[in-house]
C-alpha cells in the first residue's frame, strides 16, 4: 500500500499535481485496493495541472483548483478540515472529470470544512486594490476566508452548508460582517448567493461525512492514501516570508491532526522545480533577471495556472531547498522541469549573506539577502531541440520515444551533469532525489 504526502518545496506551481497522479497511477498497479487522494489544506489559489494521456495517446491538460488531484485517475477524492472549500468550483471540476474521463470513484468532504464564498473574493479584490501593502494574492478569497475561521462565528462549515438551516446561518453570518461589505454588496445578495449555493448543496449533500474516521478505516484497511499539498513552502503561513504568504498551514504535519492520520506509515515527498518561480509580490533571492531566467520563464511557459500572470524565474536555491526539508521533514525529493534547463550553465546558490554573515539559513526576510553561487557549473544534454511547454501536445509527439527511453533506463541512463547534480544536492540536503521530472506527462519521471 502507498502512504504518501507531497508537498511544495518553493513559492507553489513545482509539478505536485503531476507527481501526485503518478503515485495514484503508480499505487493502483501495485495493489487493487481503493486509492485516495486528500487535500488538508489551501483552497482554489491553487491550480494543479496534470497532463493525463488518453487511451488514443493524446494527452488533454486537465487544471483543478478546488479538487483534489485524484479526478484525472478515478480514484476516491476527500476534503479535510482545513481547506477553504469552494463548492462551485469543486463541483465543475467533478463534472468536467466524469465527462472527460468517465470519474466515477468515491467523494469524501469533511462537516468540518470551511466553506468559501464569492464575498470572501470580493472583499480580497477591495483589499488587494485599496492597500498601499499590495501582497499580489490570486484574489480567490483566501485571506478572508481563512479570518472567518479563526474568528469562529462567521465561519460556515460544511455541516451548516448541506444542513436545513443553511439561510439562517448564511444570515447572521452577512449580519456580522455587514459593516465590512456594505459597499461591496447589493441589498439582493443574499437572496443571490442563495440562489447559487441551494442546487450546489443539494448535488454535494451525500458526500458529507466524518472525514478523521473514514480515513482512519481506509488507513486500517491497508488502502492508498495520497495525501496532496498546495503552494510551497515560502507560502506557509508561519514558516514563508511574511508577510507576501498565503493564508493556511501548508507545511506537511499540520495534515496529519486535521485529517486524523499518524505521521510515521507516510513518506513525505518534497516536490520543487529544477529552478524556482515565484508569483506575486516578494523576493526571491536568487531571482534571475538574465537570459537564463527570460528564456526560461517563455521557454517553459511560467504562467499561473490560476491568475495567468508571470512566474519570476530564479537559479537552483539549494539553502532554500535545504530550509524546505527541514520544516516539513521531507524523506526524498522530487526534482520537476530538469528538462526545461538542458543546455545551460546552471549556477546554485549554496549560502545566504545578509547581517554581514554568511550562512546556508533563511531569514525572515528575504529582500536584504545576496545568494552566495559555488563556483562549480552543471550543465546536461538530454535531446537535441528545445522543449517549448506552451506546445506541449506537439512536443509530446517528438519527444515521447526519447523521454520513455529515459524512463525506462532509470537514474543510471540520465546524463552525468544531471547525475553530479543530483549527487551534490542530495549531499548538501541530506535527502535522495526518489525522482526526476523531464516532461510534462504522467509517464515522464525518471526513479
Ligand atoms: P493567496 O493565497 O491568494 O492569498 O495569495 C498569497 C500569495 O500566495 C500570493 O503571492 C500568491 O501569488 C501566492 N499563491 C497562492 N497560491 C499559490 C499557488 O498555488 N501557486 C503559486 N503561488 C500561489
Amino acid at each position: 500500500m502507498s502512504n504518501i504526502l507531497i508537498v511544495g518545496m518553493q513559492w507553489g506551481d513545482e509539478g505536485k499535481g503531476k507527481i501526485i497522479h503518478e503515485q495514484a497511477k503508480i499505487a493502483k498497479e501495485e495493489n487493487n485496493k481503493k486509492t485516495w487522494i486528500v487535500r488538508y489544506q489551501g483552497g482554489p489559489n491553487a491550480g494543479h495541472t496534470v497532463y493525463v494521456r488518453m487511451p488514443t495517446g493524446e494527452i488533454i491538460e486537465f487544471i483543478s483548483h478546488s479538487a483534489p488531484s485524484g479526478l484525472t485517475n478515478n480514484s476516491d477524492i476527500a476534503v479535510g478540515a482545513h481547506v477553504a472549500y469552494d463548492t462551485e468550483k469543486f463541483l465543475n471540476e467533478v463534472r468536467d472529470a466524469r465527462r472527460l474521463f468517465g470519474y466515477s470513484a468515491g467523494i469524501h468532504i469533511s462537516e468540518r470544512v470551511g466553506i468559501l464564498f464569492d464575498y470572501h473574493r470580493k472583499l480580497d479584490a477591495l483589499e488587494e486594490a485599496t492597500s498601499n501593502k499590495k501582497i499580489g494574492t490570486t484574489k480567490s478569497g483566501i485571506g478572508p476566508f481563512y479570518r472567518d475561521n479563526a474568528n469562529r462565528r462567521t465561519r460556515i462549515t460544511f455541516n451548516d452548508y448541506v444542513g436545513d438551516n443553511f439561510h439562517d446561518k448564511l444570515k447572521d453570518v452577512l449580519e456580522i460582517k455587514k459593516n465590512e461589505l456594505k459597499d461591496i454588496i447589493n441589498p439582493d445578495y443574499i437572496d443571490e448567493l442563495i440562489a447559487l449555493h441551494d442546487p450546489i448543496r443539494k448535488e454535494l449533500k451525500e458526500y458529507k461525512c466524518r472525514l478523521e474516521y473514514r480515513l482512519r478505516d481506509a488507513f486500517d484497511n491497508k488502502e492508498n492514501i495520497i495525501i496532496e499539498g498546495a503552494q510551497g513552502a515560502m507560502l506557509d503561513v508561519d514558516m514563508g516570508s511574511i508577510p507576501l504568504v498565503t493564508s493556511s498551514h501548508l507545511l506537511s504535519l499540520h495534515a496529519f491532526p486535521s485529517l486524523g492520520l499518524p505521521r510515521n506509515p507516510f513518506k513525505i515527498y518534497g516536490v520543487q522545480k529544477a529552478y524556482p518561480t515565484r508569483v506575486g509580490e516578494g523576493s526571491m533571492p536568487t531571482l534571475a533577471d538574465d537570459e537564463f531566467g527570460n528564456k526560461t520563464q517563455i521557454n517553459s511557459g511560467e504562467i499561473g495556472a490560476t491568475t495567468g500572470r508571470d512566474r519570476r524565474v530564479g537559479y537552483p536555491d539549494w539553502v532554500l531547498a535545504k530550509y524546505a526539508t527541514l520544516i516539513n521533514d521531507l524523506d526524498g525529493i522530487y526534482l520537476t522541469r530538469a528538462d526545461c534547463v538542458q543546455d545551460k550553465d546552471i549556477k546554485v546558490c549554496t549560502l545566504y549573506e545578509f547581517d554581514n554573515k554568511q550562512v546556508p539559513e533563511v531569514p525572515l526576510k528575504l529582500d536584504k539577502v545576496k545568494p552566495i553561487y559555488d563556483s562549480k557549473r552543471y550543465n546536461w544534454h538530454l535531446w537535441d531541440g528545445l522543449t517549448d511547454l506552451s506546445k506541449p501536445m506537439e512536443v509530446d509527439k517528438l519527444l515521447r520515444p526519447i523521454r520513455k527511453s529515459y524512463v525506462d533506463k532509470g537514474f543510471n541512463g540520465l546524463p552525468k551533469g544531471l547525475l553530479d547534480y543530483k549527487k551534490d544536492f542530495e549531499a548538501y540536503v541530506g535527502k535522495p532525489i526518489v525522482g526526476i521530472s523531464i516532461g510534462p506527462a504522467e509517464d515522464e519521471t525518471v526513479r
